[in-house]
């Protein structure tokens, strides 16, 4: 059975979709760490609804990213984490967390990537006019939502309702990150 960290500094949707694949068996593995670098974010309450383990913390009481970085990488050796998943971790991950676990972290972002990189993929995706939107899941690397891509999955939408996309596109998220954690965990 693998293990799983998942990173997450909002209402993590992706968290829950990814630990309750894992509780339904979709996904043959475990969550065993939620990191978040927001006190008080909605995430914490579904870590702790399935009782995943949580590590909070406060980038700005620490020294540098780098610091920071290890603190979280020596939790994740001591839980034995095979795979990183980043689902909604509004930060570039630094060379620490690189050197560690290099080609073992992977990110999800709600745009067919190269297109609308950022923190407002869907917002700016609409704003622009396409017709087809979309989901990413790529590995990580020092960019900004760069990486090799993964797997992506296509939302057509040709409406006006942002809200109606947004649903839709994280309907399309939620599906894909538990498809694709199963596909790469089994591949190994
Ligand atoms: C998701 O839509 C995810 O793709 C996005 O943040 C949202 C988090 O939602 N990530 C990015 O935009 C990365 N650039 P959630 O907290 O409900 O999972």
């Amino acid at each position: 059975m693998k293990r799983l960290a998942v990173f997450a500094s909002g209402s993590g949707s992706n968290f829950e979709a990814i630990a309750e694949g894992c509780r339904r068996g979709d996904v043959d593995a475990e969550v065993v760490l939620c990191v978040c670098d927001k006190a008080g974010a909605y995430v914490l309450e579904r870590a702790a609804k399935y009782g995943v383990e949580t590590l909070v913390f406060n980038p700005k009481e620490f020294g540098s990213k780098r610091e920071a970085e290890s603190m979280i990488a020596d939790r994740m050796d001591s839980l034995g984490v095979d795979l990183v998943c980043l689902a909604g971790y509004m930060r570039i991950v630094g060379e620490e967390l690189l050197g560690r676990y290099g080609g073992r972290i992977i990110n999800i972002h709600p745009a067919l990537l190269p297109a609308f990189p950022g923190a407002h993929g869907i917002r700016d995706a609409f704003e622009y006019g396409v017709k087809v939107f979309g989901v990413t899941i790529h590995y990580v690397d020092e960019t900004l939502d760069g990486g090799k891509i993964i797997s992506q999955v296509a939302v057509p939408y040709e409406g006006d309702d942002m809200e109606e996309l947004e649903t839709m596109i994280h309907k399309a998220e939620h599906q894909l990150y538990v498809q694709t954690i199963q596909k790469l965990i089994s591949s190994k």
